[in-house]
């Protein structure tokens, strides 16, 4: 780390340290300590200056960072690296196109803004600068291909317990991956697979998380869509969030084989026990939602008692006339 990664380090705690303080810690003059600054400063970093106590990051800096995200992780190995842009077309592209380019398990490409966000399903997720968290992760699990589809919903769950550990709030799961605080989304997750050579095994997944910061929607989805400060009134710090997640998926993504995620996943699962619509292919399915499977589908009862299994796509709630 250069002398400015280390300073943004050194100022992550939010306290104020001083200059002979941070010269001695980094190893540098004060002077230098002085230079670095003020570098941090044309990048857009707030950091206030008072006599006799020194230098602190403010909070209104609010700005991704490489090194203020791995100042919040325990220690390096848990992630290989983290890749921060000021815009990008979508993070899950870029990782895709790093992974390809042979990336490393745990590469971390997050970005302040995406002009073609994508969500499921061909939508797109709407990515507006300051108040979201996007990051795609790529990892590169040894598992065989049958459990593969069972990656977003271990995400989801490392997601849904990231936001709850920094915002204090619960939040739910709906079938498969989307994350709901008081009965809104807050969070979507596009995972993307890439096949190895003999197509028996995967090569790479890039998972994709949005999480709606701060902030509020407006017109049809305001119906669907929030944030996690318009819900519980705290607004996680979005540099320990991505670490947080970071950590979260290190714990949960190697519980996929014994499906050590299953529990915690079925508790926050909010479509079990209601009435839901799903589309499988060209097939519209009406029923009661009863349950998660072992392998994470949702299990369907249809009115004449038989159980479908539903491995992809999306239900809801039945909306009733
Ligand atoms: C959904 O809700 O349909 C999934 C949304 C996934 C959005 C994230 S934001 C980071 C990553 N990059 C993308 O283009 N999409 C995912």
């Amino acid at each position: 780390m250069n002398v400015k990664e280390e300073l943004l380090k050194a100022l992550a705690g939010g306290d104020f340290i001083s200059g002979a303080a941070l010269a001695e810690r980094l190893g540098v003059s004060r002077n230098a300590v002085w230079k670095a600054v003020k570098s941090l400063e044309s990048e857009g970093y707030v950091i206030e200056s008072v006599t006799a106590k020194g230098y602190r990051l403010a909070e209104s800096s609010n700005r991704l960072s490489e090194s203020l995200i791995l100042s919040h992780l325990p220690d390096r190995s848990m992630c290989s690296s983290v890749r921060v842009f000021d815009e990008l077309g979508s993070t899950n592209i870029t990782a895709k196109e790093l992974a390809s380019a042979g990336a490393p398990d745990g590469t971390v490409v997050a970005a302040e803004t995406q002009t073609m966000g994508r969500g499921r399903l061909g939508r797109s997720f709407a990515s507006p600068p300051g108040s979201g968290l996007y990051m795609s992760v790529i990892v590169r699990p040894e598992l065989e291909l049958q459990l593969c589809s069972m990656i977003t919903a271990a995400a989801a769950v490392a997601v849904a317990e990231a936001v709850e550990n920094l915002s204090g709030a619960e939040t739910r799961i709906k079938w498969v991956n989307d994350i709901y605080m008081n009965g809104r989304k807050i969070c979507g997750i596009l995972t993307e697979a890439s096949l190895g050579l003999e197509m028996h095994s995967l090569d790479y997944a890039v998972i994709g998380i949005g999480v709606n910061v701060s902030g509020s929607f407006e017109g049809e989805l305001a119906d669907i869509a929030t944030s996690v400060e318009a819900e519980c009134g705290v607004r996680p710090d979005r540099n320990a969030l991505c670490a947080e997640i970071i950590k979260e998926l290190r714990k949960y993504l190697p519980t996929i084989g014994e499906r050590g995620f299953l529990t915690e996943y079925r508790r926050r699962e909010m479509l079990t026990g209601s009435e839901v619509t799903t589309t499988v292919g060209r097939e519209t399915l009406t029923g009661k939602a009863v349950g998660i499977d072992d392998d994470a589908n949702l299990i369907v009862e249809l009115p004449d008692g038989t159980q479908r299994h539903i491995g992809s796509g999306e239900a809801n709630r039945t909306r009733k006339k």
